[in-house]
């Protein structure tokens, strides 16, 4: 299948590692202009040549923090100025600490919603005005299975990606006149360095081995396994491609299986 994203301008933020880099390892192997966006300028450039190498498409880097709204404003332009344009925003951001609603002050639901929240807000309306003048565009927020089904220890994020989900669905029904395609891809544990960390953190706090917190894990996904980065990468690609014309408003979850509401 084409995907039609050969010379598409992308842009993905968070994506010096994780998600983000597998989502646009995905883009530039379909032949798109891809822009990476992240704190870790250092990361983003090893990322950078990676891509380049397992494609062979070049990769503008961006280093900014998704919390300010200038260095928002500045990775689109990067996006571009590298592609003459924007057709694909994927939005991704960190994942704010793992906590009950006793471990948090208002502060630190500010700071969850400016990460998570706020951020997908600013990406997308820094992107319409360039999405509109090619007369459509896709976009691609990145949230998790807990918009489905709250997951216990991540209040913060259960709550904000709820608000992202929100998003995500309303502005399928408000741009569809404008031919933009608004989807969120929803992870469930995926083989990443913020799994490891979480997996770490919740075996030192139950007082046991990290294997033992990867097989309860592993129990619950049908598949039997973490799913890896690529394989959500994929996902991503294919909803935020020009192969992508009639799905709009929805939420895939990549989960192996995990979740089993309907
Ligand atoms: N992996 C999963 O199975 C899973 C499941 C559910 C939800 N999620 C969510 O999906 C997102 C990506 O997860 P991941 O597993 O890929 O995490 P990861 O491996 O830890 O990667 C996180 C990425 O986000 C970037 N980042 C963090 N804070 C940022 C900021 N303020 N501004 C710009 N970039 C920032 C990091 O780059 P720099 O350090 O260079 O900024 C890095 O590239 C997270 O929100 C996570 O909570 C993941």
């Amino acid at each position: 299948m084409d995907l039609g994203l050969k010379g598409k301008s992308v842009l993905v933020t968070a994506a010096s590692k994780g998600l983000g880099k597998a989502s646009a390892l995905e883009f530039a192997r379909e032949g798109a202009i891809v822009t990476i966006a992240s704190r870790n300028l250092e990361e983003l450039n090893k990322t950078a040549a990676d891509i380049e190498t397992a494609t062979g498409q070049k990769v503008a880097v961006v280093q900014m923090d998704v919390t300010s709204e200038r260095d928002i404003a500045k990775a689109v332009e990067t996006a571009v100025e590298a592609g003459g344009g924007l057709d694909v925003l994927v939005t991704n951001a960190g994942g704010p600490p793992g906590g009950t609603f006793d471990d948090f002050d208002d502060q630190a639901w500010i700071k969850a919603f400016e990460l998570n929240l706020l951020s997908a807000i600013r990406l997308i309306r820094a992107s319409l005005p360039h999405m509109r003048a090619r007369g459509g565009g896709r976009i691609v927020t990145i949230t998790s299975t807990s918009i489905k089904q709250p997951i216990p220890g991540l209040i913060l994020s259960n709550t904000i990606r709820a608000g992202v989900n929100a998003l995500t669905k309303s502005l399928a029904t408000e741009l569809a006149k404008d031919g933009i395609l608004v989807n969120t891809v929803a992870p469930g544990r995926i083989a990443t360095d913020r799994v490891a960390e979480l997996d770490q953190q919740k075996a030192a706090a139950k007082g046991i081995p990290v294997e033992d917190v990867q097989a309860e894990m592993i129990a619950q996904i049908p598949l039997g396994r973490y799913g890896s980065p690529d394989e959500f990468g994929r996902a991503v690609a294919f909803l935020g491609s020009f192969a992508n014309t009639y799905i709009t408003g929805q939420a895939l979850l990549v989960d192996g299986g995990m979740v089993k509401s309907l």
